[in-house]
């Protein structure tokens, strides 16, 4: 007998356009779409094309126009600061509203790209939801980024304004927005015409009107300025991500699969309802926040907590079931690296049994592997099913996980569960002939990719074809590797391109490079991801130097790790660099950093037939040895 979850899963392959119809009902149109799926020309696929819609009112308005106008929308709670906050979804759209009028008032109209740096704070909610009220695109660039990342991302998406604040508080230190923000205006080639920044208390930064205004002064002669109609096919947002190159990948979303296919999976996958209360642990600047701090739990009408600090240090590992009990919490998403962090500190739970979580249900687990080790503590502790899930920024929304809302399944460790309804998933060999249950592979979706996903990257069609679409004709390749078992679960197991998952945060280890390759002293340079037991992975990099170098080993490795901090930012946790005489080759020149990695991880690996060099891997593991990077 098939069961329910298979029934609607197979419904939604065999009949993507019925399955999607009846879903896209549920949401707000101010024009139903009658075109459901556009397949003119692949892979450049449309949902809904003739639709149209706003992203705010499915967020805000439609539930006020439902009657549920005082039930609260958004729970802030910054143990950072001591500040607490809530906003019935009345008031987070009475702020909305005004904040839109400020964006106009400062010439920001429909199609305008807003970039939003900012720590998590309401405000940040305020503005990205503005934007959709106007139909300006927003593109959040997270904070733990430096001023060249957010240059590269003001010039890619020509920002017409840029929003901030004057600070963020990061355990033990204080992030001083404003000179990072002068930096990136300074190296951008593209200037906005404004900034509004927000000054938070105790905090005030001195301004130069007319380009910089305070978030106060923005609003004080704003109007209240209702959504606009918006064709289901503009963008949302764009949201950088990391590329094989130091050149970041702007994925868009378009506005009516957005909105359709979130709200779907707050039920479906998170068995969420209207009065429950849901948190996701992450941050705005990642595709987890965008889609689970901000969108999805608003499309549903339900309640979302937005978290000002971290799962341990602030104060303690009790911080997680402090908002979980305070508030009710039903479920909680975030990444497997926030629970290895509690249960380094607080093995015992001594934190855990201060506090009453009997209202919690779920635990949601994404953004790197979750480890069997990881998860089975947090089940003996919290007494809830574990859910590991997997999906990418370019998805915004999971491809494969335990749908709770539709039928649990068993969990099997290691796996992320079974393909989500509107993704075909398959596993395609070297040969690329499919594979067979258990065999390995590269992971791909078959096209055309489920509404909410991306159609495309910003400014960028040829690139998007080229290294989505173009391998595998007919199908998303995902870049990641792994296998699909008897039963249908997927099992992540690597990323085939040179991106590394530092805490959960995707890094291009190619950005890092060529940030390295700038040092004065520097011939070449490889940087690997390598294991770690809290971050899942910590990038090193390996320097070879130009001849008649005179400088210090030790001033060159820290320097390299300052420009690392400067350019890439803190999140890319860079803190070890590793001088060694020559880096292991292939005849024709390619570095062989995944041997490296294999020596450094500690893994069998195969001497490569093209190496230039044998000898040299040899000399790489002494230095690994020697820098206690490799410990035998
Ligand atoms: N603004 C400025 N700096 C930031 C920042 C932000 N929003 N977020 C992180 N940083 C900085 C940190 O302060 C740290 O700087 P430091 O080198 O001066 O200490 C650096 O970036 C690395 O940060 P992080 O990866 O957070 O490491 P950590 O050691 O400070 O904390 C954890 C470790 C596990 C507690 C933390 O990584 C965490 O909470 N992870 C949850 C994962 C997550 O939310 N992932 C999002 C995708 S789902
Ligand atoms: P991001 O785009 O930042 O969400 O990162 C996406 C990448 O994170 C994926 O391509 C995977 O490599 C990794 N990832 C996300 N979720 C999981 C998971 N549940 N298991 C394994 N890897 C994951």
């Amino acid at each position: 007998m098939s069961s329910n979850f298979n029934k609607i899963y197979e419904e939604s392959l065999k009949n993507p356009e019925q399955f999607w119809k009846e879903i896209s009902e549920e949401i707000f149109w101010f024009k139903k779409p009658t075109k459901i799926l556009s397949k003119d020309s692949p892979p450049f696929y449309k949902w809904f094309t003739d639709g149209v819609t706003n992203t705010c009112y499915n967020a805000l308005d439609v539930h006020i126009d439902q009657g549920r106008g005082d039930k609260t929308a958004l729970i802030y709670d910054s143990p950072i600061t001591g500040n607490k906050k809530q906003f019935t979804y009345k008031e987070l759209k009475a702020q909305v509203s005004k904040f839109a009028g400020a964006l106009s008032n400062h010439g920001v109209n429909k199609g305008d790209r807003v970039i939003i740096y900012m720590p998590m704070i309401p405000e940040a909610v305020v503005a990205m939801l503005a934007c959709g009220r106007i139909g300006a695109i927003h593109s959040v660039v997270f904070g733990g980024f430096a001023s060249n990342e957010l240059a590269s991302r003001i010039d890619d998406s020509k920002a017409k304004l840029l929003v901030t604040a004057s600070c963020g508080f990061e355990p033990g230190r204080t992030v001083e927005y404003k000179p990072l923000v002068d930096e990136a205006l300074k190296l951008a080639n593209h200037k906005p015409d404004k900034t509004i920044l927000f000054q938070r208390k105790g905090h005030e930064v001195k301004l130069k009107a007319p380009k910089e205004i305070s978030w106060d002064e923005a609003l004080s002669d704003a109007k209240d300025t209702d959504c606009i109609e918006m064709n289901s096919n503009e963008f949302a947002y764009i949201l950088y991500t990391s590329g094989t190159t130091g050149v970041p990948k702007g994925i868009v979303r378009d506005i009516g699969g957005h909105i359709v296919a979130l709200k779907w999976t707050m039920k479906n996958i998170y068995n969420i309802d209207t009065d429950d209360v849901w948190w996701s642990a992450s941050d705005i600047g990642w595709i987890v926040g965008h889609s689970y701090i901000v969108y999805a739990p608003l499309f549903k009408g339900c309640t979302t907590v937005l978290f000002e600090g971290k799962p341990v240090g602030t104060p303690d590992a009790g911080a997680f079931w402090k908002i979980i009990s305070e508030y009710n919490v039903k479920s909680l998403f975030t990444a497997p690296t926030a629970f290895r962090a509690i249960k380094k500190e607080d093995p015992d739970g001594k934190f855990f049994s201060k506090y009453d979580l009997s209202k919690f249900e779920a635990l949601f687990l994404a953004g790197e592997r979750a480890d069997p080790d990881t998860i089975k503590w947090a089940e003996s502790l919290l007494k809830v099913p574990v859910i590991d899930h997997w999906w990418q920024t370019e998805t915004s929304w999971a491809i494969s996980s335990n749908c709770t809302g539709i039928e649990m399944m068993k969990t099997k460790y290691g796996s992320a569960c079974k393909a989500v309804p509107g993704y075909d998933v398959k596993i395609i060999k070297p040969d690329q002939t499919l594979a067979k249950p258990n065999e390995m592979g590269d992971i791909v979706v078959k096209l055309p990719l489920p509404p909410g996903t991306f159609p495309t990257l910003w400014n960028a069609d040829k690139r998007y074809e080229e290294n989505y679409m173009t391998n595998y004709k007919g199908y998303y390749q995902t870049y990641d590797a792994g296998h699909i078992d008897d039963d249908g679960y997927i099992w992540i197991m690597s990323r085939t391109d040179d991106i590394i998952n530092v805490a959960g945060h995707r890094l291009s280890t190619g950005a890092i490079e060529e940030v390295l390759s700038e040092h004065q002293s520097v011939a070449e340079c490889a940087v690997i991801g390598i294991k770690d037991q809290l971050k899942g992975q910590l990038p090193v990099g390996l320097i070879a130097l130009k001849a008649g170098v005179t400088k210090d080993n030790e001033t060159i490795t820290k320097e390299c790790v300052q420009m690392v901090r400067n350019k890439v930012g803190p999140v890319a946790a860079f803190k070890t660099a590793l001088v060694v005489k020559r880096l292991p080759k292939t005849r024709s020149g390619k570095v062989l950093r995944g041997t490296i990695r294999k020596i450094a991880d500690k893994e069998e690996y195969k001497m490569p037939a093209t190496i230039d060099d044998p000898t040299i891997l040899d000399e790489i593991k002494a230095d690994l040895i020697k820098s206690k990077i490799l410990n035998i």
